[in-house]
Protein backbone atom coordinates (compact mmCIF):
# COMPACT_ATOMS: atom_id res chain seq x y z
CA UNK A 1 0.00 0.00 0.00
CA UNK A 2 1.67 3.33 -0.92
CA UNK A 3 1.44 6.18 1.55
CA UNK A 4 1.26 9.43 -0.63
CA UNK A 5 -2.08 9.82 0.54
CA UNK A 6 -3.47 10.81 3.73
CA UNK A 7 -6.25 10.75 5.56
CA UNK A 8 -7.69 14.24 7.17
CA UNK A 9 -9.64 14.26 10.55
CA UNK A 10 -12.91 16.20 10.21
CA UNK A 11 -13.95 15.37 13.76
CA UNK A 12 -13.39 13.76 16.90
CA UNK A 13 -14.24 10.01 15.14
CA UNK A 14 -14.42 10.94 11.86
CA UNK A 15 -11.15 10.89 9.10
CA UNK A 16 -12.02 11.71 5.56
CA UNK A 17 -10.76 9.19 3.15
CA UNK A 18 -11.96 10.20 -0.41
CA UNK A 19 -9.84 11.84 -3.53
CA UNK A 20 -9.87 14.75 -4.96
CA UNK A 21 -10.75 15.04 -8.94
CA UNK A 22 -9.23 17.72 -9.97
CA UNK A 23 -9.24 16.98 -14.04
CA UNK A 24 -13.35 16.45 -14.56
CA UNK A 25 -14.60 18.77 -16.39
CA UNK A 26 -17.82 16.51 -17.50
CA UNK A 27 -20.16 14.95 -14.87
CA UNK A 28 -22.58 13.44 -17.37
CA UNK A 29 -23.72 16.82 -18.96
CA UNK A 30 -22.99 19.17 -16.19
CA UNK A 31 -20.06 21.18 -16.51
CA UNK A 32 -17.46 21.01 -13.83
CA UNK A 33 -15.05 23.81 -14.10
CA UNK A 34 -13.60 23.69 -10.90
CA UNK A 35 -13.12 19.37 -10.65
CA UNK A 36 -15.05 17.57 -7.88
CA UNK A 37 -14.16 15.69 -4.47
CA UNK A 38 -15.69 11.83 -4.48
CA UNK A 39 -15.87 12.14 -0.54
CA UNK A 40 -16.14 9.07 1.55
CA UNK A 41 -15.18 8.27 5.29
CA UNK A 42 -13.92 6.67 8.05
CA UNK A 43 -15.98 6.46 11.47
CA UNK A 44 -13.70 5.22 14.26
CA UNK A 45 -15.99 3.87 17.21
CA UNK A 46 -15.45 0.30 18.69
CA UNK A 47 -16.23 -1.30 15.76
CA UNK A 48 -15.18 0.52 12.45
CA UNK A 49 -17.01 1.72 9.48
CA UNK A 50 -16.50 3.15 5.97
CA UNK A 51 -19.10 5.31 4.77
CA UNK A 52 -19.54 4.91 0.94
CA UNK A 53 -16.26 4.78 -1.73
CA UNK A 54 -15.40 6.74 -4.72
CA UNK A 55 -15.56 6.48 -8.02
CA UNK A 56 -13.55 3.18 -9.78
CA UNK A 57 -10.04 5.42 -10.76
CA UNK A 58 -10.01 6.92 -7.66
CA UNK A 59 -9.71 3.37 -5.58
CA UNK A 60 -5.97 3.31 -4.78
CA UNK A 61 -6.25 7.48 -3.83
CA UNK A 62 -8.73 6.07 -1.26
CA UNK A 63 -7.25 3.06 -0.14
CA UNK A 64 -4.32 4.70 0.68
CA UNK A 65 -5.88 7.63 2.94
CA UNK A 66 -7.77 4.23 5.27
CA UNK A 67 -3.99 2.84 5.51
CA UNK A 68 -3.14 5.73 6.85
CA UNK A 69 -5.15 5.67 9.65
CA UNK A 70 -5.70 1.94 10.07
CA UNK A 71 -5.22 -1.74 8.64
CA UNK A 72 -8.28 -1.54 6.01
CA UNK A 73 -8.53 -5.21 7.40
CA UNK A 74 -10.19 -3.68 10.13
CA UNK A 75 -13.04 -2.17 9.03
CA UNK A 76 -15.90 -4.07 10.11
CA UNK A 77 -18.94 -2.38 7.89
CA UNK A 78 -18.96 -0.54 4.93
CA UNK A 79 -22.38 1.72 4.72
CA UNK A 80 -23.49 2.49 0.91
CA UNK A 81 -25.73 5.92 1.44
CA UNK A 82 -26.03 5.83 -2.33
CA UNK A 83 -25.41 3.55 -5.13
CA UNK A 84 -24.50 5.71 -7.93
CA UNK A 85 -21.20 4.82 -9.57
CA UNK A 86 -19.37 7.70 -8.42
CA UNK A 87 -19.35 6.67 -4.75
CA UNK A 88 -19.94 2.86 -5.59
CA UNK A 89 -17.17 2.12 -8.41
CA UNK A 90 -14.75 0.64 -6.35
CA UNK A 91 -17.35 -1.09 -3.89
CA UNK A 92 -16.64 -4.36 -5.37
CA UNK A 93 -12.84 -4.09 -4.67
CA UNK A 94 -13.14 -2.63 -1.34
CA UNK A 95 -15.26 -5.52 -0.20
CA UNK A 96 -12.54 -7.87 -1.70
CA UNK A 97 -9.71 -5.87 -0.18
CA UNK A 98 -11.57 -5.36 3.52
CA UNK A 99 -14.06 -8.30 3.67
CA UNK A 100 -16.29 -6.56 6.08
CA UNK A 101 -18.61 -7.80 8.72
CA UNK A 102 -21.56 -6.47 6.59
CA UNK A 103 -22.47 -4.17 3.60
CA UNK A 104 -25.17 -2.03 4.89
CA UNK A 105 -27.52 0.09 2.52
CA UNK A 106 -31.32 0.89 2.23
CA UNK A 107 -33.85 -1.45 0.34
CA UNK A 108 -33.73 0.31 -2.81
CA UNK A 109 -29.69 0.72 -2.38
CA UNK A 110 -29.50 -2.68 -1.83
CA UNK A 111 -31.19 -3.85 -5.23
CA UNK A 112 -29.21 -1.22 -7.09
CA UNK A 113 -26.11 -2.35 -5.88
CA UNK A 114 -26.93 -6.18 -7.01
CA UNK A 115 -28.14 -4.38 -10.56
CA UNK A 116 -24.77 -2.40 -10.91
CA UNK A 117 -22.33 -5.23 -9.34
CA UNK A 118 -23.93 -8.50 -8.81
CA UNK A 119 -23.74 -7.85 -5.45
CA UNK A 120 -25.98 -9.64 -3.41
CA UNK A 121 -25.61 -10.00 0.48
CA UNK A 122 -26.27 -6.16 1.02
CA UNK A 123 -27.76 -5.95 4.68
CA UNK A 124 -31.14 -3.72 4.37
CA UNK A 125 -31.39 -1.13 6.63
CA UNK A 126 -34.56 0.45 7.48
CA UNK A 127 -35.59 4.56 7.88
CA UNK A 128 -34.65 5.21 11.72
CA UNK A 129 -32.50 2.00 12.10
CA UNK A 130 -29.20 2.46 14.13
CA UNK A 131 -26.25 0.18 13.88
CA UNK A 132 -24.01 -0.06 17.06
CA UNK A 133 -20.27 0.80 16.64
CA UNK A 134 -20.10 -0.27 20.48
CA UNK A 135 -19.29 3.16 21.80
CA UNK A 136 -21.46 5.24 19.42
CA UNK A 137 -23.95 4.62 17.03
CA UNK A 138 -25.05 5.32 13.00
CA UNK A 139 -28.50 6.30 12.22
CA UNK A 140 -30.07 5.75 8.89
CA UNK A 141 -32.62 8.27 7.31
CA UNK A 142 -33.97 7.45 3.44
CA UNK A 143 -34.03 10.03 1.70
CA UNK A 144 -35.91 8.60 -1.38
CA UNK A 145 -35.35 10.64 -4.52
CA UNK A 146 -33.11 12.67 -3.33
CA UNK A 147 -31.35 12.32 -5.65
CA UNK A 148 -31.73 8.55 -6.52
CA UNK A 149 -34.72 6.20 -5.38
CA UNK A 150 -31.79 3.85 -3.07
CA UNK A 151 -30.26 7.52 -1.38
CA UNK A 152 -30.32 7.52 2.62
CA UNK A 153 -28.29 9.45 4.97
CA UNK A 154 -26.43 8.18 7.95
CA UNK A 155 -25.55 10.33 11.53
CA UNK A 156 -23.47 9.86 13.99
CA UNK A 157 -24.87 10.62 17.59
CA UNK A 158 -21.53 11.21 19.02
CA UNK A 159 -20.02 13.69 16.85
CA UNK A 160 -23.45 15.05 15.92
CA UNK A 161 -22.30 14.49 12.57
CA UNK A 162 -24.38 13.68 9.16
CA UNK A 163 -23.33 12.12 6.38
CA UNK A 164 -25.57 13.46 4.19
CA UNK A 165 -24.37 11.98 0.37
CA UNK A 166 -25.00 14.02 -2.48
CA UNK A 167 -26.97 16.70 -0.19
CA UNK A 168 -25.95 19.96 0.63
CA UNK A 169 -22.58 18.49 -1.88
CA UNK A 170 -21.46 20.79 -4.97
CA UNK A 171 -18.45 20.03 -7.28
CA UNK A 172 -15.20 21.44 -5.82
CA UNK A 173 -12.14 20.74 -5.94
CA UNK A 174 -9.94 21.84 -4.03
CA UNK A 175 -7.03 21.27 -0.84
CA UNK A 176 -9.40 22.86 1.60
CA UNK A 177 -11.79 20.11 3.19
CA UNK A 178 -13.61 23.07 5.20
CA UNK A 179 -16.75 24.90 4.18
CA UNK A 180 -14.98 27.54 6.76
CA UNK A 181 -11.63 27.72 4.73
CA UNK A 182 -13.32 28.15 1.10
CA UNK A 183 -14.11 31.66 -0.49
CA UNK A 184 -18.19 32.09 0.67
CA UNK A 185 -19.02 33.33 -2.98
CA UNK A 186 -17.22 30.15 -4.45
CA UNK A 187 -19.25 28.15 -2.01
CA UNK A 188 -22.57 30.10 -3.20
CA UNK A 189 -21.88 29.76 -7.08
CA UNK A 190 -21.37 26.04 -6.96
CA UNK A 191 -23.82 24.96 -4.46
CA UNK A 192 -26.24 26.60 -6.64
CA UNK A 193 -25.10 25.12 -9.94
CA UNK A 194 -24.35 21.58 -8.00
CA UNK A 195 -28.81 22.29 -6.66
CA UNK A 196 -29.87 23.70 -10.15
CA UNK A 197 -28.35 21.07 -12.12
CA UNK A 198 -28.72 17.55 -9.72
CA UNK A 199 -31.88 18.82 -7.24
CA UNK A 200 -33.92 21.02 -8.97
CA UNK A 201 -36.68 18.57 -9.82
CA UNK A 202 -37.19 17.37 -6.39
CA UNK A 203 -37.34 20.42 -4.94
CA UNK A 204 -40.90 19.74 -3.02
CA UNK A 205 -38.72 16.80 -1.42
CA UNK A 206 -35.77 18.77 -0.58
CA UNK A 207 -38.06 20.61 1.51
CA UNK A 208 -40.14 17.85 3.22
CA UNK A 209 -36.63 16.35 4.04
CA UNK A 210 -35.39 20.00 5.28
CA UNK A 211 -38.53 20.09 7.70
CA UNK A 212 -38.05 16.14 8.96
CA UNK A 213 -34.92 16.88 9.96
CA UNK A 214 -36.10 19.76 11.63
CA UNK A 215 -38.75 18.26 13.38
CA UNK A 216 -36.29 15.30 14.19
CA UNK A 217 -34.47 17.95 16.74
CA UNK A 218 -31.48 16.36 16.08
CA UNK A 219 -27.88 18.55 17.42
CA UNK A 220 -26.44 19.02 13.89
CA UNK A 221 -22.56 20.18 14.07
CA UNK A 222 -21.14 19.23 11.08
CA UNK A 223 -22.49 17.99 7.17
CA UNK A 224 -20.58 16.09 5.49
CA UNK A 225 -21.41 15.32 1.79
CA UNK A 226 -20.02 13.11 -0.41
CA UNK A 227 -18.97 16.07 -3.00
CA UNK A 228 -17.04 19.01 -1.73
CA UNK A 229 -16.08 20.57 1.70
CA UNK A 230 -17.36 19.89 5.26
CA UNK A 231 -18.92 22.20 7.10
CA UNK A 232 -18.06 22.05 10.35
CA UNK A 233 -19.17 25.93 11.61
CA UNK A 234 -22.60 27.15 11.02
CA UNK A 235 -24.09 23.99 8.70
CA UNK A 236 -27.38 25.57 9.02
CA UNK A 237 -25.54 28.28 6.25
CA UNK A 238 -26.24 25.47 3.69
CA UNK A 239 -29.36 24.12 5.05
CA UNK A 240 -30.75 27.96 4.63
CA UNK A 241 -29.50 28.01 1.36
CA UNK A 242 -31.18 25.09 -0.09
CA UNK A 243 -34.26 25.83 1.70
CA UNK A 244 -34.24 28.76 -0.67
CA UNK A 245 -33.02 27.03 -3.49
CA UNK A 246 -35.74 24.50 -3.18
CA UNK A 247 -38.52 27.68 -2.27
CA UNK A 248 -37.41 29.12 -6.28
CA UNK A 249 -39.48 32.35 -5.42
CA UNK A 250 -40.44 34.57 -8.20
CA UNK A 251 -37.81 37.06 -9.19
CA UNK A 252 -37.00 40.08 -11.04
CA UNK A 253 -33.77 38.59 -12.97
CA UNK A 254 -34.22 37.24 -16.97
CA UNK A 255 -32.75 34.79 -18.74
CA UNK A 256 -32.43 35.36 -22.62
CA UNK A 257 -31.75 32.44 -24.05
CA UNK A 258 -31.33 31.94 -27.97
CA UNK A 259 -28.79 31.24 -30.65
CA UNK A 260 -28.50 32.84 -34.49
CA UNK A 261 -27.96 32.32 -37.74
CA UNK A 262 -26.87 35.30 -39.51
CA UNK A 263 -27.44 37.65 -36.46
CA UNK A 264 -31.05 38.29 -37.28
CA UNK A 265 -31.98 36.57 -33.53
CA UNK A 266 -29.13 37.88 -32.36
CA UNK A 267 -30.25 41.35 -32.66
CA UNK A 268 -33.82 40.20 -31.76
CA UNK A 269 -32.09 39.09 -28.32
CA UNK A 270 -29.89 42.54 -27.36
CA UNK A 271 -33.20 44.23 -27.74
CA UNK A 272 -35.19 42.28 -25.70
CA UNK A 273 -32.28 42.89 -23.18
CA UNK A 274 -32.33 46.51 -23.52
CA UNK A 275 -36.43 46.63 -23.14
CA UNK A 276 -36.07 44.45 -19.72
CA UNK A 277 -33.08 46.71 -18.49
CA UNK A 278 -35.49 49.43 -19.49
CA UNK A 279 -38.12 47.97 -16.61
CA UNK A 280 -35.65 47.65 -14.17
CA UNK A 281 -34.43 43.72 -14.47
CA UNK A 282 -31.61 42.12 -14.07
CA UNK A 283 -30.77 40.02 -17.24
CA UNK A 284 -28.71 36.75 -18.40
CA UNK A 285 -28.25 36.70 -22.21
CA UNK A 286 -27.46 32.83 -22.88
CA UNK A 287 -26.13 32.48 -26.69
CA UNK A 288 -26.38 29.04 -25.92
CA UNK A 289 -23.58 27.97 -28.54
CA UNK A 290 -21.27 30.04 -26.18
CA UNK A 291 -22.72 29.11 -22.99
CA UNK A 292 -22.92 25.29 -21.06
CA UNK A 293 -26.44 23.95 -20.75
CA UNK A 294 -25.36 23.81 -16.71
CA UNK A 295 -24.43 27.28 -16.82
CA UNK A 296 -28.15 28.05 -17.55
CA UNK A 297 -29.86 26.27 -15.21
CA UNK A 298 -28.01 27.75 -12.97
CA UNK A 299 -29.32 30.92 -13.97
CA UNK A 300 -32.37 29.99 -14.43
CA UNK A 301 -32.11 28.63 -10.84
CA UNK A 302 -32.82 32.34 -9.23
CA UNK A 303 -34.67 33.46 -12.25
CA UNK A 304 -38.25 34.80 -12.81
CA UNK A 305 -38.52 34.76 -16.83
CA UNK A 306 -37.33 32.93 -19.35
CA UNK A 307 -37.07 34.11 -23.15
CA UNK A 308 -36.48 32.09 -25.76
CA UNK A 309 -35.09 32.47 -29.03
CA UNK A 310 -34.32 30.61 -32.19
CA UNK A 311 -33.97 31.22 -36.06
CA UNK A 312 -36.28 28.68 -38.06
CA UNK A 313 -34.17 26.10 -39.81
CA UNK A 314 -35.12 22.69 -41.39
CA UNK A 315 -38.97 23.97 -40.31
CA UNK A 316 -37.82 23.34 -36.67
CA UNK A 317 -35.63 24.94 -33.87
CA UNK A 318 -32.03 25.39 -34.10
CA UNK A 319 -30.60 22.24 -33.18
CA UNK A 320 -28.53 23.85 -29.86
CA UNK A 321 -31.61 24.79 -28.72
CA UNK A 322 -33.32 21.62 -28.63
CA UNK A 323 -30.38 20.01 -26.61
CA UNK A 324 -30.89 22.89 -23.72
CA UNK A 325 -34.64 22.79 -23.51
CA UNK A 326 -34.76 19.15 -22.89
CA UNK A 327 -32.26 19.81 -20.52
CA UNK A 328 -34.62 22.31 -19.07
CA UNK A 329 -37.31 20.76 -19.16
CA UNK A 330 -36.01 17.65 -17.24
CA UNK A 331 -35.16 20.06 -14.41
CA UNK A 332 -38.42 20.81 -13.71
CA UNK A 333 -37.86 24.34 -12.95
CA UNK A 334 -41.13 26.63 -11.37
CA UNK A 335 -42.19 29.77 -10.95
CA UNK A 336 -41.38 30.94 -14.44
CA UNK A 337 -43.21 33.47 -16.83
CA UNK A 338 -41.40 33.97 -20.07
CA UNK A 339 -42.15 34.47 -24.19
CA UNK A 340 -40.47 33.34 -27.39
CA UNK A 341 -39.10 35.17 -30.34
CA UNK A 342 -37.01 34.23 -33.35
CA UNK A 343 -36.27 34.97 -37.35
CA UNK A 344 -37.10 33.33 -40.11
CA UNK A 345 -36.93 32.87 -44.46
CA UNK A 346 -39.65 31.66 -45.25
CA UNK A 347 -41.97 29.51 -43.00
CA UNK A 348 -40.98 30.25 -39.35
CA UNK A 349 -41.97 27.16 -37.53
CA UNK A 350 -39.49 27.80 -35.10
CA UNK A 351 -41.56 30.21 -32.52
CA UNK A 352 -43.99 28.15 -32.28
CA UNK A 353 -42.25 24.88 -31.62
CA UNK A 354 -40.66 27.21 -28.48
CA UNK A 355 -44.11 28.15 -27.04
CA UNK A 356 -45.18 24.97 -27.39
CA UNK A 357 -42.30 23.70 -24.94
CA UNK A 358 -42.51 26.56 -23.07
CA UNK A 359 -45.67 25.57 -22.35
CA UNK A 360 -44.79 21.92 -21.57
CA UNK A 361 -42.59 23.59 -18.72
CA UNK A 362 -45.80 25.09 -17.38
CA UNK A 363 -43.82 28.64 -17.92
CA UNK A 364 -46.51 31.26 -18.27
CA UNK A 365 -46.31 33.34 -21.30
CA UNK A 366 -47.17 36.50 -20.72
CA UNK A 367 -46.44 38.38 -24.26
CA UNK A 368 -47.12 37.86 -27.52
CA UNK A 369 -43.94 36.22 -29.82
CA UNK A 370 -41.93 38.73 -32.04
CA UNK A 371 -41.09 37.05 -35.02
CA UNK A 372 -38.53 39.04 -37.93
CA UNK A 373 -38.65 37.78 -41.41
CA UNK A 374 -34.87 38.12 -42.48
CA UNK A 375 -33.64 40.70 -41.11
CA UNK A 376 -35.49 42.74 -37.81
CA UNK A 377 -36.14 46.27 -39.11
CA UNK A 378 -37.22 48.84 -36.60
CA UNK A 379 -40.48 48.06 -35.98
CA UNK A 380 -39.76 44.27 -34.63
CA UNK A 381 -36.76 45.66 -32.94
CA UNK A 382 -39.40 47.83 -31.37
CA UNK A 383 -41.96 44.54 -30.29
CA UNK A 384 -38.74 43.22 -28.93
CA UNK A 385 -37.74 45.88 -26.59
CA UNK A 386 -41.36 46.73 -25.92
CA UNK A 387 -41.71 42.87 -24.52
CA UNK A 388 -38.98 43.44 -22.44
CA UNK A 389 -40.23 46.22 -20.41
CA UNK A 390 -43.42 44.29 -20.38
CA UNK A 391 -41.68 41.14 -18.60
CA UNK A 392 -39.67 42.95 -16.09
CA UNK A 393 -42.62 44.64 -14.95
CA UNK A 394 -45.00 41.85 -14.29
CA UNK A 395 -41.71 40.00 -12.87
CA UNK A 396 -41.70 43.29 -10.46
CA UNK A 397 -45.00 42.28 -9.19
CA UNK A 398 -44.97 38.75 -8.70
CA UNK A 399 -41.24 39.30 -6.66
CA UNK A 400 -43.24 41.56 -4.42
FE1 LIG B 1 -22.60 11.84 -6.36
FE2 LIG B 1 -25.69 10.90 -7.23
O1 LIG B 1 -23.87 10.72 -7.08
Amino acid sequence: MNNTFKAIKISDHVYWVGAIDWNIRDFHGYSTNRGTTYNAFLVLGEKIALIDTVKAPFEREMMARIASVIDPKRIDYIVSNHSEMDHTGCLQNTIRAVEPEKVLASAMGAKAIEAHFGLKDIQVVKDGESLDLGDMSLTFLETRMLHWPDSMITYVDIDKLIFSQDGFGMHLATGARFADEIDKNILRVEAAKYYANILLPFSPLVTKLLKRIGELGIDIDIIAPDHGPVYRENPGWIIDLWGKFAEQRPTNKAVVLYDTMWGSTDLMARAIADGLIAGGATVKIHRIRDSHRSDVATDILDSGALIVGSPTINNNIFPPLADVMIYLKGLKPKNLIGAAFGSYGWSGEAVGHLEKMLEEMKVELVHESVKSQYVPDDAVLSKCREMGIVIAERMRKLSV
